[in-house]
């Protein structure tokens, strides 16, 4: 069955890599924005019959991403696709998928039963904020782990490390990305990992509890999900290096990296920092993207 890749505008290189890696058309589309502010995204390549898998990170501003896209897949849907398969690689409104005070809306579950009324075949994303959000969709739902791009990216600049357990620590800089640090922790050759007691003394701000884990000369890796302001990252990284760590490395699949994350760079505590490209902005010197393209390929393998 003939396959074609669109995405709107959130993951255009991403879209046209995979079109390539899998030696099918990559889709064109059409978008006009009308005098009152309201736009009109359609399809110009033919559809019918065909697989479809769209590319779209609801970024910053998640609104017009979110919106162009389910005007993409309305358009579609209504060109006679055979199968739709939606890949959302950061999932915005994520981080809002619980009440924590009186009143507040579950944004991230109203943005799923509006995602379910585009009618795909499956949505997938890629190490969600929370492994339960699945549960919001009607629509099946899968979340991919970006784990191999991380375990390849390590083994290349850190073997002797990797091949020394003693040497090398996982961290999980919260409760939240525990599960996400043992995948990577199994990947590298099993290697500990250790959480870290965060917490957020105000909105955007992030400070660690003390940690009795012996991190002493040893090298570091910290596994977040999301680089927003970078604040967590920092705290855990001082944290590690007050605590006599031998060096210490980042890594986190989604770089948002919105205000005040330049002083994550200019931090000393931190060797390396690695992000995939599930949000695509212009590089920053300093950080490295890995490319989540084979893991949508990897999809599509005979
Ligand atoms: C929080 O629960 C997330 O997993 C990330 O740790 C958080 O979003 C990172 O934000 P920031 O970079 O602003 O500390």
């Amino acid at each position: 069955m003939e396959k074609i890749v669109f995405s709107v505008s959130a993951n255009k290189k991403c879209a046209k890599e995979v079109a390539n890696l899998l030696g099918c058309e990559e889709g064109k589309i059409q978008i006009n924005h009308f005098q009152d502010g309201e736009v009109m995204v359609k399809t110009k390549s033919d559809v019918k019959d065909k697989i479809v898998i769209v590319i779209q990170s609801t970024s910053s501003p998640a609104h017009e991403k979110l919106f162009e896209l389910l005007l993409l897949l309305d358009s579609i849907k209504r060109g006679g696709a055979y199968k739709i398969y939606l890949y959302i690689p950061y999932f915005g409104y994520s981080r809002q998928e619980r009440v924590s005070f009186k009143n507040e809306p579950i944004s991230c579950e109203v943005v799923a039963r509006i995602l379910d009324t585009a009618k795909v075949d499956k949505i997938i994303s890629f190490d969600i904020h929370h492994k339960d959000i699945k549960d919001f969709f009607k629509t099946e739902f899968i979340n991919k782990p970006t784990t191999s791009l991380f375990k390849n990216y390590y083994e290349s600049i850190l073997n002797d490390e990797i091949n020394d357990k003693n040497n090398i620590v996982i961290v999980s800089p919260d409760h939240g990305s525990n599960e996400r640090a043992h995948l990577l922790g199994d990947a590298l050759k099993n290697a500990p990992v250790i959480i870290l007691d965060k917490y957020r003394p105000a909105p955007n701000k992030a400070e660690h509890l003390k940690s009795d884990a012996d991190v002493k000369d040893k090298t570091c890796i910290i596994v977040d999900d999301i680089i927003d302001t970078g604040g967590t990252l920092i705290s855990a990284s001082k944290l590690l290096k007050d605590k006599g760590a031998k060096k210490v490395l980042i890594c986190a699949s989604h770089a948002v990296l919105s205000k005040n994350s330049k002083k994550l760079l200019k931090s000393k505590q931190i060797a390396d920092i690695v992000v995939t490209n599930s949000i695509e902005k212009r590089k920053i010197k300093g950080i490295n993207y890995l490319s989540i393209s084979p893991l949508i390929v990897d999809d599509f393998k005979d």
